[in-house]
């Protein structure tokens, strides 16, 4: 397989370099047209790999690319899970080469969703027909790549459950995680949850000048930074009442063995021109941004901000928040007590509204599993290193449900590094990782095929 791998080398990245020029960018709907086209690519490239029944499944958004080879209904079947689509790339201005004209740089692939995740979605596709090529298809195989991740996967979830039997499966395979670095391979076996709201303060019925109203009226600017600021308390935990019911306490041998894996303070400092970090008070970084909930704003507007200056006490202020849950808080129900407790805190003199955006459930995969240890024997064989197992920080909401609906777990293999400036101003990914990653799937199969054989 490495031979046609090498041979093939610069056609698979002209490939992705194809992809990458169209911006399908989901939440935009200027993008339209370019993301439905993104979607007849992936069709027409998963069909020329050797996939049957390859379609574009309509939802109430953006297409589903569905195909699959069946070859032995006695071996394992693979359910495969990516996106095609990608988040907007403003600020333009920031790329040092524009998003969707992908350039190599320093053995980089620069351009929006070099990674995240159609780089990581097509290291599949060229896996696959690789297997197909060489004669090394070991097990069946369904791809499922969807349009609206990026926006909250609001249609895939209805798809997964209307249809169970088209996706049964053994095993889901994703990657669009990441690992620790190139020499020290790491498996993802946590995803966090998501609530997003957005909040809306109102003070007088329109704007007003500052001299003659200031000081008697509130300004609903200066109110919103309060209650947000009140979110935290000084130890930076988090204020909302019950906020934490939930949320599982990872035992002291548990923490101990996260604590071993690779991590230098330092070196995460200097990388974001940092003098120090900054969370809650008892942990440290790795578990604050994995294992811990957070309480983010991501946006925060109103009043006057062009030009010069304008003496205006605004109407209307407004906020985009968003929390990361872990087991076994649930988005539904932090976006409540969120909502109350936003309103309960705002003072008389303004209207409060909350709005909840979209939301997904925190998950945890096994590292038990027949699945997990064939993914880890694919990275010993691809890097010469034991993968480390790694909780991550980012959400992908369909992996919960993955697990309600189809009672399947999944297998996060990622291949990007969180250097790689996913959702940033010139995100990339190594052209390494890429090929590592085409290298690195078809030894899963391999892996999985002999030991679910193994273990029946
Ligand atoms: N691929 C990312 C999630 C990710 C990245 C997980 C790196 C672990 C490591 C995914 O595309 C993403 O960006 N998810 C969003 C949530 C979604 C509902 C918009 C996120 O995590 O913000
Ligand atoms: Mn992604
Ligand atoms: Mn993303």
């Amino acid at each position: 397989m490495n031979n046609y791998i090498n041979n093939n080398k610069d056609r698979f990245i002209n490939e992705l370099l194809d992809m990458l020029r169209i911006p399908s960018v989901s939440a935009d709907p200027m993008f339209k047209n370019d993301v439905l086209r993104t979607a007849e690519f992936v069709k027409e490239r998963l069909e020329e790999a050797g996939a049957d029944k390859v379609e574009l499944c309509e939802t109430a958004g953006y297409p589903i690319v569905y195909g699959e080879k069946m070859v032995d209904p006695s071996l394992p079947t693979v359910l495969v899970y990516g996106h095609y689509d990608v988040q907007p790339a403003d600020p333009y201005e920031l790329w040092t080469s524009p998003p969707f004209e992908p350039v190599i740089k320093d053995g980089k692939i620069y351009a929006r969703g070099a990674c995240d995740d159609k780089g990581q979605m097509y290291m599949h596709v060229k896996a696959f027909e690789t297997m197909v090529q060489t004669g090394n298809l070991t097990c069946n195989v369904k791809f499922m790549i969807e349009g609206e991740e990026e926006v909250g996967s609001s249609n895939l979830g209805r798809f997964v459950k209307e249809n169970r039997d088209k996706l049964s499966a053994d095993v889901i395979l994703i990657s669009d995680t990441g690992m620790l670095g190139n020499d020290t391979p790491s498996i993802t076996t946590g995803l966090r949850g998501l609530s997003y709201v957005e909040v809306e303060v109102t003070g007088p019925n329109r704007d007003l000048h500052s001299g003659l109203y200031g000081g008697a009226v509130a300004n609903p600017i200066n109110i919103l930074c309060q209650m947000i600021a009140s979110l935290h308390d000084e130890n930076n935990h988090i204020t909302i009442p019950g906020f934490y019911d939930n949320v599982q306490e990872l035992s002291q041998e548990e923490r101990a063995e996260m604590a071993r894996a690779p991590f230098s303070l330092e070196k995460y400092k200097k990388a974001l021109d940092l003098e120090d970090v900054h969370g809650e008070a008892g942990y440290v970084t790795m578990e604050r941004n994995s294992i811990r909930p957070t309480l983010d704003v991501n946006g925060i507007w109103g009043g006057y901000t062009g030009e010069g200056a304008k003496t205006v006490i605004p109407s209307k202020a407004y906020a985009k928040i968003s929390m990361r849950l872990v087991p076994n808080q649930s988005s539904g129900e932090i976006t409540e007590k969120f909502r109350r407790h936003f309103e309960s805190i705002a003072p008389k003199s303004v209207k409060v509204v909350v709005k909840p955006h979209h939301g997904g459930e925190p998950v945890v995969t096994p590292t038990d599993s027949v699945a997990y240890q064939a993914a880890s024997r694919a990275y010993e064989e691809t890097f010469g290193v034991k993968p480390v197992p790694v909780r991550s920080g980012g959400s992908i909401p369909i992996v919960a449900m993955f697990k309600s609906e189809l009672g399947l777990d999944s297998v996060l293999m990622g291949f990007g590094l969180d250097s790689d400036a996913i959702h940033s101003p010139n995100e990339h990914f190594g052209v390494f990782n890429y090929m590592k990653g085409i290298e690195t799937i078809p030894l899963f199969y391999k892996h999985f095929a002999a030991m679910q054989q193994a273990h029946r």
